[in-house]
């Protein structure tokens, strides 16, 4: 198979942090760089940079790019330099809970450091480990995914789980390029996952460049081509999963999951470790509600009445009873996850 979508998402450069600007895909594949944690931050909350694991690593860069510009000469005040970053960071998105976990992970290895030298220099060797990690795990995730997948399939996603949504390889899609590498055959249908349509503009995108066969649809047409018999299985991302099994991912999946269970097609999401939210269990989880906006307007172009009421929450949350297995790079989860997910840990 032709050389898969290989550039990174998100790099560490030293002093500053390059992304693909993802809200200019698919019409221009461009890079953008960021020098200061607070163009980090609105580069999250704007989606510049978007999907759990991408924003979680892009997150851990800003805190570096944070203890790199601080003047502090002794450890407190670096660490409070620092912290005051991460708690902006933090704040740019609440649902992915890959963001808290990628912050809190450099912050652990600041403190520990024994002077402000070590401390810039150790958050700069953890970003770039985050970063190749990344790459790694995503692979790692796909290899143990596609053995589900049979020669044959056509898969059904939501949203962009891809390269884009990652440092590289991607999650849910990972499992897709995995499967080609085996040499299956392997279709996906991709609904348009309004508002942000990151499925028309990115999942389409990184397939058609990797020539993975793909069909577009409009959201509302998952329930028919589900009827049809034209699914063989779900493959979703997740921004969160949480201890009692709950699944947090892209606005639009828990349909996918209600009506996968009512054709009978089984339904994965795919996730890394770090998407897993040991402490907390699904009603204490923040859905984040963007902008009216995104609804009211399809890029730029207003298609609403003036003043309409408009509802926008970016994610929802499927609960594991419509969930078959859910494929971690540690191996695929099996019911009941309470248990699953506490042994994975
Ligand atoms: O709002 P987004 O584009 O950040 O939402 C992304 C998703 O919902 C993805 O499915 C999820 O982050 C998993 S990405 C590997």
């Amino acid at each position: 198979m032709a050389d898969f979508f290989t550039l990174r998402t998100v790099t560490w450069e030293g002093d500053h942090v390059k992304m693909v600007d993802q809200t200019a895909l698919p019409a221009k594949l461009t890079y953008v760089s960021y020098s200061t944690p607070e163009q980090v931050a609105s580069a999250i909350r704007t989606m510049v940079v978007r999907g759990a694991p991408a924003i979680g690593v892009a997150a851990a860069m800003g805190v570096a790019l944070a203890a790199r510009r601080s003047k502090a000469s002794r450890l407190p005040d670096l660490l409070r330099d620092m912290e005051s970053s991460a708690s902006l960071l933090k704040s740019a998105r609440p649902t992915a809970v890959n963001l808290f976990w990628a912050v809190d992970r450099v912050m652990e290895k600041a403190r520990a450091a024994p002077t402000v030298g070590r401390a810039r220099d150790d958050v700069s060797v953890e970003v770039m480990k985050m970063e190749d990690e990344d790459v790694r795990v995503n692979r790692e995730m796909g290899k143990r995914g596609a053995e589900l997948i049979r020669d044959g399939d056509t898969i059904l996603t939501q949203c962009n789980a891809g390269a884009l949504a990652t440092v590289g390889y991607g999650t849910a899609l990972g499992v897709v390029r995995a499967a080609v590498e085996q040499g299956k055959l392997v279709k996906v249908i991709v609904p348009e996952t309004r508002p942000a349509l990151q499925g028309a503009r990115l999942t389409a995108f990184e397939l058609s460049h990797d020539g993975i066969p793909c069909t577009l649809i409009s959201d509302t047409a998952v329930g028919h081509m589900l009827s049809l018999g034209r699914v063989d299985r779900v493959v979703v991302g997740a921004d969160r999963i949480t201890r009692d099994g709950y699944v947090f991912n892209k606005i639009g999946t828990y349909q996918e999951a209600v009506l996968a269970k009512r054709h009978g097609v089984p339904f994965h999401p795919a996730a890394p470790a770090s998407t897993f939210d040991l402490a907390r269990v699904h009603d204490e989880v923040t859905i984040e509600e963007r902008a009216a906006d995104e609804v009211v307007r399809i890029r730029g172009r207003r298609i609403a009445p003036k003043g309409v009421p408009v509802a926008n929450p970016a994610f929802d949350m499927t609960p594991p009873d419509l969930v078959t297995s859910m494929i971690t790079e540690r191996g695929i989860l099996e019911p009941p996850f309470a248990d699953s997910i506490a042994a994975m840990a």
